[in-house]
């Protein structure tokens, strides 16, 4: 079940609640965007059904950087404009930053578009070429490219993840290498719903010494959140010249705009020519642009987002090792945890306490996604699943 049709389904939206939070202006995020990560201004009030803790979605509740807002403001008198300029900028930044030409650079309306043109121009140019085409995706893992491929038309293998809930990379190997026509590889590194990292050095081989036939998605929205020296960038590979690969990144999760819908891919300038071609155009919007240029320059506030989800993790995960529930290692703003029971009975009773945690994601089962909110969202969260403990529910 995609995001949308999951707040369909809670009630999230029909209720109105999330804008309802913002245009109150009483969002935890208000609250905890001007406390310093581990301290805070008081208490955060408890969750309720107007405050409800949203640990669902992988968005970073401490909110944007105070100089994204400023920009944002500052940016409102020219938004009769057409966005060129500050996509210009925003691109130049970006290229800058990873040291790579501006053909190089393709902006999304969130990394999905990007995800999505990605799909469209392989499926496209396979066709093109006569060719038969497939996606293939660990399992579980982020479902856009699955979504995409699917409403072309477009058969997609799913390959279960090994015993350690880690990629099985030679399996993926097979089902791309048997099939006779062109494979679209969709590879989440750090993975979503697991947090995991699959170490770079089975990617880049893989992806170095791959058939013509295959051709790699990289989606690399977490990158930033990355401590483990055995991930580097798949943009690494794009410097190298490669072709056969597109990584996309967003500025949704460590930046905190996931309401302004920023992404972006990184590749080959030939390929992205091809891209663009399935991309809307002007798809980025003034506000979201110029805050995430903002962005890009508050160093402090990158340093902070990272502190705040390490103080978070921290708490959870002392949390769960006391609890004797089972976890993987978090290399991201999320933490995927064992749960007792069944995983929906659960999710059901966090929201009866007005705590919106991920779901499960089969062929995973009794595992749990959850957000790595503030250090002060996490404790209430360890409060309440404490209280599930006296329970028995956990
Ligand atoms: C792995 C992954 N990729 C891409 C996205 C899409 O992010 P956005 O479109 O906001 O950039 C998400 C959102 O949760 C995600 O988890």
């Amino acid at each position: 079940m995609d995001r949308r049709t999951l707040l369909k389904s809670s009630g999230l939206l029909l209720g109105g609640l999330t804008l309802g939070r913002f245009l109150t202006g009483t969002a935890h995020a208000g609250q905890t965007a001007t406390m310093s990560v581990l301290g805070g201004i008081g208490a955060l009030q408890a969750p309720s059904q107007a405050h409800p803790l949203l640990l669902n979605f992988n968005e970073n509740s401490l909110g944007m950087s105070p100089l994204a807002r400023q920009a944002i403001v500052e940016a409102l008198p020219q938004a009769f404009r057409y966005p060129d300029a500050a996509r210009e900028a925003l691109i130049e930044k970006i290229a800058r930053a990873h040291q790579l030409e501006t053909a190089q650079i393709s902006l999304g309306n969130g990394s999905s578009e990007s995800i999505q043109a990605a799909v469209q121009m392989a499926v496209f140019q396979a066709r093109k070429a006569g060719k038969a085409v497939q996606l293939v995706v660990p399992d579980p893992t982020f479902n856009y490219a699955e979504l995409y491929a699917s409403a072309l038309g477009v058969t997609v293998v799913k390959v279960a993840l090994n015993a350690n809930l880690a990629f099985d990379i030679a399996a993926l190997q097979q089902a791309a290498a048997g099939f006779d026509g062109v494979s679209i590889i969709y590879l989440c590194n750090p993975n979503n719903p697991t947090a995991t990292i699959a170490p770079s050095s089975q990617l880049e081989s893989w992806i170095t010494s791959a058939p013509e036939n295959s051709w790699f998605i990289l989606d690399e929205a977490y990158a930033e959140f990355v401590t483990d020296p055995a991930f580097r960038s798949a943009i690494g590979l794009v410097k190298q010249g490669r072709k056969n690969l597109i990584v996309t990144r967003t500025f949704s999760k460590i930046y905190a705009l996931a309401g302004l819908r920023i992404g972006y891919a990184v590749a080959h300038a030939d390929i992205i020519a091809q891209t663009e071609a399935f991309m809307s155009l002007d798809n980025t919007n003034m506000t979201g642009a110029v805050a995430a240029l903002a962005s890009l320059e508050d160093r402090a506030f990158l340093a902070n987002s990272l502190a705040s989800t390490d103080a978070a993790r921290k708490i959870v995960t002392t949390a769960l090792d006391k609890l004797g529930l089972e976890y993987l290692p978090s290399q991201a703003n999320f933490i995927f945890h064992k749960v007792p029971g069944e995983v929906k009975t659960y999710q059901q009773r966090m929201k009866e306490h007005h705590v919106f945690v991920g779901r499960e994601f089969p062929p995973a089962t009794g595992w749990n996604r959850l957000t790595l909110g503030t250090p002060q969202e996490m404790s209430q969260f360890v409060d309440i699943l404490n209280t599930f403990r006296e329970k028995g529910w956990v």
